[in-house]
């Protein structure tokens, strides 16, 4: 059984990531797509709203599960007892960061492999923090997020 995990912080989920859940799920006997809970970024959504909202879109796929991890992606890893991470890789600017992560993940869990994924093209550009500015400035976010959480993100924005 190979268990993989997708971590980040989806805030929100795009369709970049679902895309990557998606064949991520077709390559690994399980996937759980686990929320960083301890980012120090300030966040739109909190952790519980972002797990809601990617377990509603995944619910689909039988062998995706949604959770969240606190501290190191390496213990957390260790504790669901996960062999793999998965990463999608947009363009070569996400190249060096994601390269350290892995790198380093692995000086601390040698049995722990990163596997990349490169994103589809159509969804190459895009980012949540790109939703977040288009969003915050009212403008057209269904190219990029499922229907479900468009009401969503708006609210945020009415709020602040
Ligand atoms: O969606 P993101 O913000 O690019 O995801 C980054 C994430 C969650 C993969 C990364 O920040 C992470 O694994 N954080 C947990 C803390 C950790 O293990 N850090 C060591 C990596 S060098």
């Amino acid at each position: 059984m190979k268990k993989a995990i997708y971590p980040g912080s989806f805030d929100p989920i795009t369709f970049g990531h679902l895309d990557i859940i998606e064949r991520s799920a077709k390559l690994f006997d399980e996937v759980v797509v686990s929320v960083l809970a301890n980012s120090s970024k300030t966040a739109l959504f909190s952790v519980a709203e972002r797990v809601s909202m990617i377990q509603e879109l995944v619910g689909k796929y039988p062998n995706v599960a949604v959770d969240s991890f606190d501290g190191l992606l390496v213990d957390y890893a260790k504790s669901i007892d996960a062999q793999v991470i998965i990463r999608g890789l947009r363009a070569v600017t996400d190249f060096e960061y994601e390269l350290q992560i892995a790198q380093t993940n692995r000086v601390e869990l040698p049995e722990l492999d990163t596997v990349f994924l490169t994103t589809s093209l159509n969804y190459s550009y895009l980012s949540s923090t790109i939703v977040r500015e288009f969003a915050s400035y009212g403008g057209d976010i269904s190219v990029f997020v499922p229907e479900q959480i468009i009401p969503l993100i708006r609210a945020k924005y009415k709020k602040l």
